[in-house]
C-alpha cells in the first residue's frame, strides 16, 4: 500500500455556473474531497488551477507512485461524488498497480473515467 493522491481541479465551473458565485465549483468540490479524505490516511487530497478537462467539469486526478493514473469528470460538487472519489481512491492505494477492479467501484465513480496513465519505468 502507498499513499494515493487526489487533485482536484480548483477552477472548475459547470455549464450552470453563475457569474457572481462565490466558489466555483471545483472549490466547492475539493472542500467535500477534503473533508472525505480526513479519516483516510493513504489519501492526499491538494488543489489545483485547470486540469484540462474544463468541459467536463468537475475534474480530478488519481495519481500514486509507479501505479496507473487516472483523470475522471464530469462530477456534481456534491458529497456523493466526494465520498465516492475518496473510496476510490482509498481502494486505489490498497493496490499495487493501482488497477481497482470493476466489482470493486464505488457507484459515485462509474461512467466519470477521462483518461487513464500508465506509470514511467522505475529507471526513468
Ligand atoms: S478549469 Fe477544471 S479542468 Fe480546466
Amino acid at each position: 500500500m502507498t499513499i494515493t493522491t487526489i487533485t482536484v481541479c480548483e477552477t472548475c465551473k459547470r455549464d450552470d455556473w453563475q457569474a457572481g458565485t462565490a466558489l466555483t465549483d471545483g472549490e466547492r468540490l475539493a472542500a467535500l474531497v477534503e473533508a472525505a479524505a480526513e479519516d483516510r490516511p493513504l489519501v492526499r487530497v491538494r488543489r489545483h488551477a485547470c486540469l484540462m478537462g474544463c468541459k467536463g467539469a468537475c475534474n480530478v486526478a488519481v495519481q500514486g507512485k509507479g501505479k496507473m493514473a487516472y483523470t475522471l469528470g464530469r462530477f456534481d460538487a456534491d458529497p456523493d461524488a466526494a465520498a465516492g472519489i475518496v473510496a476510490y481512491a482509498a481502494l486505489h492505494a490498497e493496490q499495487d498497480t493501482g488497477v481497482v477492479p470493476f466489482r470493486e467501484w464505488p457507484q459515485a465513480i462509474k461512467g466519470h473515467f477521462v483518461t487513464r496513465h500508465p506509470p514511467l519505468p522505475a529507471d526513468d
